[in-house]
Order: structure tokens, then C-alpha cells, then sequence
């Protein structure tokens, strides 16, 4: 597979946006990350150790992708967060935006929980395959329409623990 992205430039571009993250909340402040299931973890795992702010996480996971590179468009919520978010600042941690239909559907069900604060940062962004138009505060890199996997990104659940982002091959 063709790496698109190499480790290190996603490492430098995950501490850029951990300092852009600090910068934009309140001095002092908890930042309160929810890390998206599946593919969200290891983007997770970096920004929050890049973080010296005081800083909180919970996960949640959705299912958009039914074992196929084609997105069904419709979200399921398959595991909720374990605390309220009421009064916090809450940054959402996703791998990808693509057509943004799942985080259209995240920021709808969290903003209903009255967080202080909601924004969003995800380390790829697919900006032509967008179908609805949804804030994403940090983007780390714009991609072309190419199927992508690695560093949290599964094809049919494989290829996430590659340290790097390549291009799926065609079958
Ligand atoms: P959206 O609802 O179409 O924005 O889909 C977002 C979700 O689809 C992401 O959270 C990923 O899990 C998955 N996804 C979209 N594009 C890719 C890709 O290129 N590789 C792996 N997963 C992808
Ligand atoms: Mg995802």
C-alpha cells in the first residue's frame, strides 16, 4: 500500500493541534476530549499526551460503516459515554470527516447534553465527499477521495495499527 501520510508528519501535526486545542479554551480550564470508537483511538492516545493543559476523556462509538467502504448514512450509537457533559468543554476526537454524516449526528446528540463548550478536531478531512455541512474547528490534513487506512483507520477492521496512513489498495 502507498503511504500517504508518514508517521512523523501525522506526530508533528497531532502536536499542532494539541497546542491550537489549548490555545483556543480558557486558561486553567478542563478540557474534557470524547474519543470516537473505533478509528479514533490512536489519534486520541497522541493528542492527549500532547496536551499538558488539564485534561479529561470518554469514548463513545457509532457504527456508519457496515464492513464496507461505502457509508450507509445511517449512525448508530453502539456505546455512550460513561459521564454527563453539563458545564464542561468538550472537544470531539474523530479520525475522519468524510461525508459528515456521523458527526453531524455526534455534535446533535452531545450539544443536547449542555456542554460549555463543543468543538471538534479530526485528523483527516475528505472535503469533496461532503453531503451535509458540519464544523469541524481542527482539521490535521485534507485528503483527496481515496479510501485510507492505518494509525486508528480499518479497512473490514484490519490495517489499524499501522503507524502511518496509506492508501487502501483496489481489490
Ligand atoms: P461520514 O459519516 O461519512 O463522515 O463517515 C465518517 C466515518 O467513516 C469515519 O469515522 C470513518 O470511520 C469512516 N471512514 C470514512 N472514510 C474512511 C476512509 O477513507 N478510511 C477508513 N474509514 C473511513
Ligand atoms: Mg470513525
Amino acid at each position: 500500500m502507498k503511504v500517504l501520510l508518514e508517521a512523523d508528519r501525522i506526530q508533528q501535526r497531532v502536536r499542532e493541534l494539541a497546542a491550537e486545542i489549548e490555545h483556543d479554551h480558557p486558561t486553567g480550564e478542563e478540557i474534557h476530549l470524547v474519543g470516537v470508537l473505533k478509528g479514533g483511538f490512536m489519534f486520541m492516545a497522541d493528542l492527549i499526551r500532547a496536551m499538558g493543559a488539564r485534561v479529561t476523556l470518554d469514548f463513545i462509538a457509532v457504527s456508519s460503516y457496515q464492513q464496507s467502504k461505502k457509508s450507509s448514512g445511517e449512525v448508530r450509537l453502539l456505546k455512550d459515554l460513561d459521564t454527563g457533559l453539563e458545564g464542561r468543554h468538550v472537544v470531539i476526537v474523530e479520525d475522519i470527516v468524510d461525508t459528515g454524516l456521523t458527526l453531524t449526528y455526534l455534535q446533535d446528540i452531545l450539544r443536547a447534553r449542555s456542554p460549555r463548550s463543543l468543538r471538534t478536531a479530526c485528523l483527516l478531512s475528505k472535503p469533496s465527499r461532503r453531503m451535509v455541512d458540519v464544523k469541524v474547528e481542527y482539521i490535521g490534513f485534507s485528503i483527496e477521495d481515496q479510501f485510507v487506512v492505518g494509525y486508528g483507520l480499518d479497512y473490514a477492521e484490519k490495517h489499524r495499527n499501522l503507524p502511518h496512513i496509506a492508501i487502501l489498495d483496489a481489490e
